[in-house]
């Protein structure tokens, strides 16, 4: 199986063992304690899971920016996106410290820290970062406000993790860690893996991508892995996005050729830098393949359709990763051929010989109870949307 990303085993950093756990959570209770915001909790259950192989803990502020910058931590370890704690809270210490979770109800302890540095990043720093994590400063881009509002206060060292907070109760058929996938990879015999990023339910476009990466590819297997943390106002929540795919590939996919997964991270909607996060821990969950399309992890108009495929020869380093891109350029169902298609493969295709609609347009109709065309989304997919459109009404 394809080795995780900076080192030769995965190290994940949830405490598996339960005597283990509990003597800790035990020390924990009379630690003092902090409560985090969601992202810093997010990325807690991600180095649990060892999704984000080879971290130990919270980056500190030269990381951080090392990383947001050149895409390496001061060591030179590849990783493109800062994992941070940072707090609006001045009053922390080093020495042990209980994390607390913000999305769960009472604040349980999600993971016990051994805070190593508390330093300031200043809201010049704080720009910069996100200046170059999301390409754009503009205050309506929902990473960027999330990200300069999460505080001045950097906490950095290393975390042992206690729970996998609420995704594994809200999730249990869906929620993996990265070592569960990596398991059921192996059990299944897969050697040649394709993994789909997904935050949306899955439409025919989607549906396709993941059909056409596996046949070109000649892949065992395909993990849909979707997003299950949080998303901005105006998407479709987990649960229903969970039961639209499961619906979709029961109908539409031969028995043992996919897995249903999801992971407990909230989107960040940084385009091609987060699509580079989504290939490292990929591999750290054992894909030899990811699935970059148009307009990966974007929001609006701030990335080009395809930046998130050319950031992988722009900015990763050969060797750096060994996970490879499957790029797909946009694709959609043909009227001419009866099928869907990546528009670049039917150049004699004018525009109207797509079936192309908006996402606001398809929330529109699903509004109405109207089913968007069975070209663009599967009437049993489109059957369940139409339900969560209505009793939100
Ligand atoms: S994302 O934020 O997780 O990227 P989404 O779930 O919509 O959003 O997309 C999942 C993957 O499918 C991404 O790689 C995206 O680029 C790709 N994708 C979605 N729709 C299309 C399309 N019509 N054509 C090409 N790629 C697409």
């Amino acid at each position: 199986m394809i080795k995780p990303h900076g080192s030769e085993t995965l190290n994940p950093l949830y405490v598996e063992d339960d005597a283990a756990r509990a003597a800790l959570l035990s020390e924990a209770e009379s630690l003092p304690s902090l409560l985090l915001n969601s992202a810093a909790a997010a990325n807690a259950v991600m180095m649990a899971g060892g999704y984000f192989n080879p971290l130990t803990g919270y980056m500190n502020k030269a990381d951080a920016l090392s990383v947001a910058k050149d895409l390496k931590t001061t060591d030179g370890l590849f990783w493109p996106v800062p994992v941070m704690n940072l707090t609006q809270t001045t009053d922390v210490q080093t020495g042990k410290l209980a994390l607390r979770d913000p999305n769960v109800d009472g604040n349980p302890i999600l993971a016990v820290m051994d805070v190593a540095a508390v330093e300031t990043v200043s809201d010049d720093e704080l720009k910069t970062m996100a200046e170059q994590i999301f390409g754009t400063l503009d205050g309506d881009h929902p990473g960027v406000s999330t990200f300069l509002s999460l505080g001045n206060t950097l906490l950095s060292g290393s975390i042992q993790v206690l729970n996998f907070s609420y995704f594994a109760a809200d999730f249990p058929a869906t929620f993996r860690t990265a070592v569960e996938i990596r398991n059921e990879i192996a059990e299944r015999g897969w050697n040649k893996v394709v993994a789909f990023q997904t935050r949306n339910p899955m439409h025919r476009a989607h549906e396709e991508l993941c059909r056409m990466a596996q046949e070109r590819l000649g892949a065992d297997g395909i993990v849909i892995h979707m997003l299950l943390g949080k998303l901005k106002k105006g998407d479709i929540p987990a649960d229903v996005r969970d039961n639209c795919i499961r619906t979709m590939v029961d109908q539409y996919f031969p028995p043992n050729t996919v897995m249903i997964t999801g992971y407990g991270f909230d989107m960040l909607y940084a385009g091609p830098r987060e699509a580079v996060l989504h290939a490292v821990f990929r591999q750290n969950m054992g894909a030899n393949y990811l699935i970059v399309g148009r307009d990966h992890a974007g929001v609006g108009d701030y990335y080009g359709a395809f930046d998130a495929q050319t950031i992988f020869q722009d900015k990763v380093p050969a060797g750096a990763l060994d996970i490879e891109i499957f790029e797909a350029d946009h694709t959609a169902y043909s009227k001419k051929l009866d099928k869907v298609v990546m528009m670049r493969e039917a150049p004699d295709h004018a525009k109207e010989d797509f079936v192309l609609l908006s996402g606001t347009k398809v929330r529109e109709m699903l509004g109405k109870g109207m089913a968007p065309p069975p070209e663009f989304s599967r009437p049993e997919v489109a059957k369940v949307l139409m339900d969560y459109y209505q009793s939100t009404q």
